[in-house]
């Protein structure tokens, strides 16, 4: 969809924003697994897997449309480094290296830096980086070509596997959110999202092999979007938790057939621009939502605030 990423700088610039779109998640819905019951877990996840999911997904993800990269998917990154090293040390090594200090010297994908640019610098715990490389080196990654390639984070436990489908569709979204906003400014990308979050979301859900995957609000934008009586309940509960500080526990159902996962979505500066208070939204853009919104009931908001639930429907396996 987009191919906007010629330099580093536009990337770092992304980058900096995906960040503040998605941080939140990464800080706080880390811990989720705790009191789930053993019975639950298919196999041990590599615990590098979260992390690069967290960290690195949202760029090397495995998007089999060429256009819309906006770098090398892990797939190839995979492949490249094991001809370089085909044994683990070594290989461990240079994926530590390169993803501590990235620049061409180190760097073994000269097509990919011209194409994309170097990418941005990031720093990550030690630890967390010994997890990443070794988990690049043992993941089994497929082709983003792959028809046979779906359902990924299968392998996780339920309440793991709302976690890192939310947080991957979640980067997703950010993303092209950011890039509308820079190709066609707040007004152009509230129609943006008008036509393409319900698509976007849809098609993480494809991605993912999860039933559905939904955004849900107590104060709706979207009447599509609105939460029932029963998620309004559970909106008011993470209110209450972010009130007192305390750390979120995401909600999970068993619906029978199939869980549901909730976890929630807070907002950042970003959002001010199209759900923020009446001064804080541009004329245009405020002209333009309720244009295409005339029950929008998603104003308001001021940052670190719970502007709806992720919502994520699995079958059971
Ligand atoms: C903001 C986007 C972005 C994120 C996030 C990102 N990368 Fe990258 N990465 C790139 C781009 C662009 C390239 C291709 C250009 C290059 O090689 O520098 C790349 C290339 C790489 C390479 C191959 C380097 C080479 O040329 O030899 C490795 C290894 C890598 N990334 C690891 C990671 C890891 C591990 C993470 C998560 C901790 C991560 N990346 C997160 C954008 C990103
Ligand atoms: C460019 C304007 C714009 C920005 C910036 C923006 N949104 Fe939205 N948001 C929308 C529009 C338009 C919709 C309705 C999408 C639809 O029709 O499905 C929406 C819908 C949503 C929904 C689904 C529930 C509902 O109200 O329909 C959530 C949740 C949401 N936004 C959260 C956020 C968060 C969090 C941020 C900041 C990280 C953000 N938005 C930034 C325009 C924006």
């Amino acid at each position: 969809m987009y191919n906007f990423m010629k330099s580093t700088a536009p990337l770092t610039a992304i980058f900096l924003i995906l960040v503040l779109v998605s941080c939140d998640s990464i800080q706080s819905d880390e811990t989720v697994s705790s009191e789930t019951p053993a019975k639950e877990i298919i196999s041990e996840p590599h615990p590098g897997e979260n992390l690069f999911m967290a960290y690195c997904y949202s760029c090397h993800n495995n998007t089999p449309d060429k256009e819309s990269r906006i770098a090398p998917p892990i797939f190839a990154i995979q492949q490249r480094y094991l001809k370089e090293y085909p044994e683990k040390e070594k290989f461990v090594e240079a994926i530590i290296a390169f993803t501590s200090n990235p620049n061409e010297e180190n760097a073994l994908m000269r097509e990919a830096i011209q194409k994309f640019g170097v990418m941005p610098q990031m720093s990550y715990a030690k630890e967390d980086l010994q997890h990443l490389a070794d988990y690049i080196f043992e993941g089994k990654f497929t082709h983003p070509l792959d028809e046979t390639q779906k359902g990924n984070g299968e392998r996780l436990e339920p309440k793991q596997r709302g976690n890192f489908v939310s947080k991957a569709t979640k980067a997703n979204l950010g993303q092209n959110l950011m890039a509308a906003i820079k190709n066609k400014g707040t007004e152009g990308a509230v129609s943006f999202c008008n036509v393409h979050a319900l698509s976007i979301t849809d098609s993480m859900r494809q991605e993912m092999g999860v039933e559905s995957i939904e955004r849900v609000s107590d104060k709706a934008r979207n009447p599509k979007n609105k939460a029932s009586v029963e998620e309004v309940e559970y909106i008011n509960t993470f209110k209450q938790q972010l009130e007192k500080g305390e750390e979120f526990s995401p909600v999970l159902n068993d619906l029978g057939e199939a869980m549901v996962y909730y976890s929630p979505i807070v907002t950042n500066k970003l959002c001010g621009q199209c759900h923020g208070t009446a001064d804080e939204i541009k004329p245009k853009v405020k002209a333009r939502i309720s244009t295409l919104y005339p029950e929008d009931q998603a104003k308001g908001y001021s940052e670190n605030q719970i502007r709806g639930m992720w919502k994520i429907v699995m079958a059971k396996n």
